[in-house]
């Protein structure tokens, strides 16, 4: 009743933000995302019928405002198998948590992972990356590797379908993380999407235009055109954000080195290096690029001020058991 999962964060080039069904956490717009393979979570589930609570423990600490979340989880796998039993869950990230670094996604990933690893129940990858849905939009994308797409499919059997589109070593994109600010954010997803909902005028913009986004970036993959997922990316990702910034309080995640290393990566692709940016709801800016123009982005990165570290990555794997 034990097993141990591997999950990397995903980072999305065209974004989703925003909820068509808050009560069961559906996207109001699809999304299309590249796994990372430079930073981890690893996830240990074992179902224990002594205990009489689930226990969540993440970096070796007790984390009270995560551990419903996580029970709530755990909830959907035992519902599927008609378990009752309750779990340790011991989870480590080596990278910054909570940041706009996707540690939610990776997180969830490896949790239905390794819950269902522990149970022996062998749930179809689809439908764990449904149920990790559940508890944060980004993490089904997790569940896939290389290039993935979380599609609606309010007909289907499931509200939402994800799956792979590309293979990581079909276009060996290289990813550097500029970490401008390594705190927690401010305003958490979930509220952000909901205030963004309720109170911008551009909302309805945001969505009626998703699924038009969605298609050319799908093209520009097929196509393996760089310059035309960098221009669809980075249009997703200012989108988004203007449509973040125009809610009341509109919403400020990025902060003046967000600023900087946007500029820098416009200037870079200007002078014909192939790289293109994109901020989800942090200030961190996640510079894409081909894999020979990955040492200059990080060195020119590097040296913006405010940017602290810079995290190298490549395309991973999806989430995968790796003891039991
Ligand atoms: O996974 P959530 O519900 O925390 O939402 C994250 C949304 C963005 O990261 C801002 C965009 C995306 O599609 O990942």
């Amino acid at each position: 009743m034990r097993a141990t999962a591997v999950a990397h964060p995903n980072i999305a080039l065209i974004k989703y933000w925003g909820k068509s069904d808050i009560e069961r956490n559906i996207p109001a717009v699809g999304s299309l995302s590249i796994t990372l393979d430079g930073l981890t979570t690893t996830t240990a589930v074992s179902f224990n019928s002594d205990l009489e609570e689930d226990e969540f423990l993440l970096g070796g600490q007790a984390i009270p405002e995560m551990s419903g979340r996580v029970s709530r989880c755990l909830d959907l796998v035992r519902e599927r198998v008609g378990a009752q039993t309750r779990a340790r869950v011991e989870s480590n990230n080596d990278f910054p948590t909570a940041a706009g670094l996707a540690s939610s996604a990776s997180g969830f990933a490896a949790l239905v992972t390794a819950a269902d690893a522990a149970m022996g129940v062998n749930i179809p990858q689809n439908e764990l990356a449904d149920m990790a849905r559940r508890s944060s939009g980004s993490a089904a994308r997790s569940l896939f590797g290389g290039f993935v797409e979380l599609r609606l499919t309010p007909d289907g059997p499931l509200p939402t379908e994800t799956r792979q589109i590309l293979e990581p070593f079909d276009w060996p994109l290289r990813v550097a993380v500029a970490v401008t600010d390594a705190g927690p954010k401010e305003i958490g997803s979930t509220e952000g999407m909901v205030r963004t909902e309720r109170t911008s005028p551009y909302y309805a913009g945001w969505v009626d235009t998703s699924e038009d986004y969605l298609a050319e970036a799908r093209s520009a993959i097929a196509r393996r055109d760089f310059e035309a997922l960098a221009e669809v990316s980075e249009s997703s990702c200012l989108k988004m954000h203007a449509v973040m910034l125009s809610a009341r309080p509109g919403l400020v995640y990025w902060n003046g080195a967000t600023v900087e290393c946007i500029r820098k990566v416009r200037k870079l692709r200007a002078d014909g290096v192939p790289v293109f940016f994109t901020v989800d709801a942090g200030p961190q800016v996640k510079a894409v690029c081909a894999p020979e123009a990955f040492d200059r982005v990080a060195a020119e990165l590097a040296a913006v001020e405010g940017v602290s570290q810079v995290l190298a990555s490549g395309l991973g794997e999806g989430a995968r058991v790796v003891a039991s």
